[in-house]
């Protein structure tokens, strides 16, 4: 490896698995991954809200090093906001990682860039790291506003954050054109925006922060093209959405350094 980020694999569940459905998938992925995995690669879980207890139950009685993660989050700790769920509560649970302004909160559900800044400081302030998504459509691609949208974005949604915080940060970049469509950003195209994006990290924050903040790629990946996209340089792991629903595809991608 080039360097000594170690690659993170999310598997983002979206809204799907019971709890009951839960409990098989992470019984399944455990009995699928062995220590040496863990010591190559981190690996994080993204259940839907009702599923977390299940999961992390599962996950502590074996001993299990895959890290809990959440999908979302409200940025208040606690307060009239109805179905809402807080940094707190999840943080109570052992959770992880916090996806944050992923594409689909972002576009179905109007998340600006200061909505998303607001849930990273709440999930660092309860000592929890957020995964924050960004990417650009494919009209905007074709219009080649793909990097200054991107860095907007990550303009927009790290704003006030220190150099030692961006440091130990991930950061998705997710062409939205590419989510849930089987059309996976070349691997060449996935390492220009990563590479643009650690730039764009080393201008605002300095060398040591874009050495440290871990990049994923994320759209339809799956196991037969995640060992050339996480053999860029510039990409340090994956959030995938379908292919994690199956534990032994998704097991494949986090042994993506066998296959190399
Ligand atoms: P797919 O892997 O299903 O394309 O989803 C990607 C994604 O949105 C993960 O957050």
């Amino acid at each position: 490896m080039a360097n000594d980020r170690k690659p993170l694999i999310s598997g983002n569940w979206k809204m799907n698995h019971n709890h009951f459905e839960a409990i098989q998938t992470i019984q399944k992925l455990a009995y699928a991954l062995e220590s040496g995995d863990y010591a190559a690669v981190d690996v994080s879980v993204h259940p839907p809200f009702t599923d977390i207890r299940s999961v992390q139950t599962v996950l502590q009685a074996d001993d299990v090093p895959i890290a809990l993660g959440a999908q979302n989050v409200h940025q208040a700790d606690s307060g009239a906001y109805t179905g809402e769920v807080s940094p707190s509560m999840l943080a109570k649970l052992d959770v992880t990682y916090v996806i944050v302004g992923h594409s689909e909160r972002r576009e179905l559900f109007g998340e600006t860039d200061e909505v998303v800044n607001a849930k990273a400081k709440a999930v660092l302030a309860a000592g929890m790291t957020p995964i924050v998504c960004v990417g650009e459509t494919l009209e905007e691609r074709n219009a080649g506003q793909a990097e200054s949208k991107v860095a907007g974005q990550v303009a927009g949604s790290l704003a006030g954050f220190s150099a030692d915080v961006v440091a130990a940060l991930v950061v998705a970049y997710e062409p939205i054109w590419a989510i849930g469509t089987g059309e996976t950003a070349t691997p060449e195209d996935a390492q220009q925006m990563c590479g643009y994006i650690r730039g764009l990290v080393g201008d605002q924050w300095g060398s040591a922060a874009a050495g440290g903040v871990r990049i994923q790629y994320g759209g339809s990946v799956k196991p037969g093209n995640a060992p050339e996209l996480m053999g860029q340089p510039d990409i340090d792991g994956a959030l995938v959405g379908g292919a994690s629903l199956d534990p032994d595809d998704f097991a494949r991608i986090v042994r993506f350094p066998l296959y190399q």
